[in-house]
């Protein structure tokens, strides 16, 4: 399927790793001229570097960015506009794992806001910063990483589980404010995929099977799977896809 993505322009945050970097390949694979935006400015840069390769080179970009500050919001999209061009595109990828024994009885205030921050604060100032040059282009696709914890299915992880719960009625409430502008707005919610976020605890002894059992496909899910979906809504062809959460877990939400 032709997902006429030459020449749009998207901005991906996280895309130093898992997730967020296999949706940046893609979008590069689909013709998108891509903006990289990570905390680890470094490991993006040489992302989008390699992603580079092998096409126009201007093409892709790598930013230095913490998603919940609205002065380096500012700064990437007046940078990505001068680079590439007008944004078409944002995938809200960036996060940070749960500190491990952040429980609902140990989760410190940092712990706290640094997921409510990391995730939910970084979405709603990624979203706030393009969207009126969206509005005034009446173009735009905004695509929210969520979670399947997002409807608690993961119990003692508070302030992760929170952060996604409010990115899920946070995108539902922006997707109808922005619908009639021609800008599209929904969400993806992966079960347990395997990238650098997950890849200690699945290590662990029996972890794996576990998981793969989990699934109703029995399969452990790979970034790819995820990306597709992300691209995918991202297109023209999801046109039709207003606040739309779509659940990308092999059935370990049914299971
Ligand atoms: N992997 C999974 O199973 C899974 C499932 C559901 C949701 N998610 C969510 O998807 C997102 C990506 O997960 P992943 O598995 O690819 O993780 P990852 O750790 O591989 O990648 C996360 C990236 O986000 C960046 N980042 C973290 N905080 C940031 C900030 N404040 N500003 C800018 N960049 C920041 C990190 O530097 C890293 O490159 C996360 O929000 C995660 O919670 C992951």
């Amino acid at each position: 399927m032709d997902l006429s993505l030459d020449g749009k322009v998207a901005i991906v945050t996280g895309a130093a790793s898992g997730l967020a970097r296999a949706v940046a390949t893609t979008l590069v694979a689909e013709g998108a001229r891509v903006a990289g935006a990570d905390l680890n400015e470094a490991g993006v840069r040489d992302v989008m570097s390699d992603l580079a390769a092998g096409t126009d080179s201007d093409s892709c970009r790598g930013y230095g960015v913490d998603v919940s500050s609205r002065e380096d919001w500012r700064s990437l999209v007046s940078s990505v506009e001068n680079d590439l061009g007008p944004v078409d595109i944002l995938c809200n990828i960036a996060g940070p794992a749960p500190a491990p024994g952040s429980g609902h009885l140990d989760t410190d205030d940092a712990e706290w806001t640094r997921q409510i921050n990391g995730h939910l604060t970084g979405v709603f100032l990624g979203c706030q910063t393009v969207l009126p040059g969206m509005m005034e282009r009446r173009y735009g696709k905004i695509v929210n990483m969520c979670s399947f914890t997002a409807h608690g299915t993961v119990a003692n992880i508070p302030g992760y589980d929170a952060a996604f719960g409010g990115i899920l009625a946070y995108t539902k409430d922006l997707a109808r404010f922005a619908a009639p502008h021609n800008v599209n707005v929904n969400c993806v919610s992966p079960g347990n995929i395997e990238t650098p976020m997950t890849q200690g605890w699945m290590a662990q002894p029996g972890a794996y099977d576990a998981l793969r059992e989990r699934t109703l496909i029995g399969r452990v899910g790979q970034p790819d799977d995820v990306a597709n979906w992300v691209v995918f809504l991202a297109s023209d062809r999801a046109r039709h896809a207003v606040g739309v959460e779509i659940n990308v877990s092999g059935g370990q939400l049914l299971a």
